[in-house]
């Protein structure tokens, strides 16, 4: 990586600029509102990549009896391609090995090729497909899971 970053939990103090990143990352962002509660729920948790430079990315997860989400997941343009998304993921699925998650599932866009080639690399495998998931534009998703003791 040639742009090193330190993966540390997000707090609400860092939601201008996970809500920043998320509005130039996506056509249908989350809100401020959405950030805040995923920050302070036991049943959530986020991550941000810390640059020199500020916040370059975030991920958000969730655990629900005993399966893991990744909920979100975006890197600001100008830091990408350079390992911070796959690091991001990596300390996700740690969190989630943590918790003692059998599996984790997200949620992709079917176009979304950047994304999935990230998710397959890291070993998630299709395993469904959501009709009209996604608004703005309207798209299906792709459903993909990970059983995490492969990865044990
Ligand atoms: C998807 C995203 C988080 C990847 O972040 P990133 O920091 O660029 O990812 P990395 O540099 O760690 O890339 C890891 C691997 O993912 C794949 N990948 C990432 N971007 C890619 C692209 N544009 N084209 C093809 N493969 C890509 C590659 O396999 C890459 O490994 P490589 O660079 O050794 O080839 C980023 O592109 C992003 O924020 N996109 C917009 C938001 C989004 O789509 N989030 C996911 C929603 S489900």
């Amino acid at each position: 990586m040639d742009a090193p970053c330190r993966i540390r939990s997000a707090t609400p103090a860092d939601v201008p600029a996970l809500v920043a990143i998320e509005r130039r990352a996506f056509s249908d962002p989350w809100t401020d509102v959405s950030f805040r509660e995923a920050l302070t729920s036991p049943w959530t948790f986020g991550l941000a990549a810390e640059t020199g430079r500020g916040v370059a990315g975030y991920l958000v997860g969730r655990e629900v009896a005993g399966t893991g989400e990744v909920l979100n997941l975006a890197v600001a343009p100008e830091f990408r391609r350079r390992g911070i998304g796959g690091a991001l993921l990596d300390a996700g699925l740690a969190a989630f090995r943590r918790r003692r998650v059998d599996e984790v599932f997200l949620e992709v866009r079917e176009s979304n090729r950047s994304a999935q080639a990230l998710y397959l690399g890291c070993g998630f495998r299709a395993v469904g497909q959501r009709a009209a998931y996604y608004r703005n534009p309207r798209e299906d998703a792709l459903v993909l899971r990970l059983e995490m003791t492969q990865r044990a």
